[in-house]
């Protein structure tokens, strides 16, 4: 681990600071999951009919709620057979070693941290694993209901629309997830949780985003503004890692979450 690395972590476990990690799509990567904007990425590929990143708005689910599905149901069979990696676990294994000193912030709707052990979660896009009302009739937070896996131009069936019916109004379900064309919230998104934490942390480490969406760019900045410690892992260069060079605590470890995390965790728990 280069020096300043190790200093910037000794100091931060040795003055048992507060850490909040803010994880992209980049963690689950080595799960198999495609990130957003990479050569494979999901905003690249897209569907057949759309721009990919219109498929993630509300504008288009009132427009084709089906087309919407078909693509999010798609998504999600392949977040359902991904399995956490080395990069998850080493964030379970720090939370289970600071405990309430440790927040982790995800981007990632996949569940994949949960799956491997996370519980001091805030999912600030949404989460795969629930549904809510779209015409929001107060039914809440409801399970995804299961679905048998699917291929990717699979056609949306009446079974689908029966699953995806509310129970209480009769009108859509929509997925737990943050649109383009909607707004970070507390009761959905947790934003003003996920900028309570950032506000008291010691040490931001943020792990696999290329810092295009708006509440990671503002926690970045908070931290960066507070002095705080500022680590980045990351294969490439991205504006956290230009934050962190411009951190006098702050360090770019270039690198895989699968291949930084571990060391990183160990120094951070001791
Ligand atoms: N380890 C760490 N980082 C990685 C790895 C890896 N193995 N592989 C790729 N990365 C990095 C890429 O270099 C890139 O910086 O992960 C980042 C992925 O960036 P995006 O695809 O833009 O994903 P993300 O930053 O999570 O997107 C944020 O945008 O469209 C919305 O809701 C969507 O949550 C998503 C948000």
């Amino acid at each position: 681990m280069e020096p300043k690395l190790q200093a910037i972590l000794d100091g931060v476990r040795q003055a048992k600071g507060r850490v909040v990690a803010l994880t992209g799509a980049g963690i689950s990567a080595e799960s198999g999951i495609p990130t957003f904007r990479g050569a494979e990425g999901y905003w690249v590929v897209g569907s057949q009919n759309y721009m990919p990143q219109e498929m993630a708005t509300h504008e288009m689910f009132e427009r084709s709620p089906e087309e919407v599905w078909r693509w999010y149901l798609y998504r999600f069979g392949v977040c359902r057979h991904a399995q956490p990696n080395a990069g998850h676990a080493a964030l379970v294994a720090l939370e289970r070693a600071i405990g309430d000193r440790f927040t982790l912030v995800t981007q990632n709707i996949d569940g994949l941290h949960r799956r491997a052990g996370s519980e001091r979660v805030l999912c600030i896009h949404g989460d795969a694993a629930y549904v809510r009302c779209a015409g929001e009739c107060g039914v809440g937070r409801l399970d995804l209901p299961p679905f048998p896996p699917r291929t990717k131009d699979e056609p949306f069936s009446a079974a689908d629309r029966a699953r995806l019916t509310c129970p209480s109004c009769g009108g859509w379900l929509r997925p737990h997830v943050l649109w383009f064309d909607e707004y970070y919230d507390e009761p959905n998104y947790r934003m003003e949780s996920a900028l309570s934490a950032t506000s008291t942390a010691d040490l931001l480490l943020v792990v696999g985003t290329s810092g295009a969406t708006n509440l990671p760019m503002q926690i970045g900045r908070l931290a960066f503004e507070r002095g705080a410690a500022l680590v980045d892992v990351n294969p490439e260069e991205n504006p956290f890692a230009e934050l962190a060079a411009r951190s006098p605590r702050g360090f770019f470890a270039r690198g895989s979450a699968c291949e930084r995390l571990p060391e990183i965790v160990a120094a951070l728990a001791g």
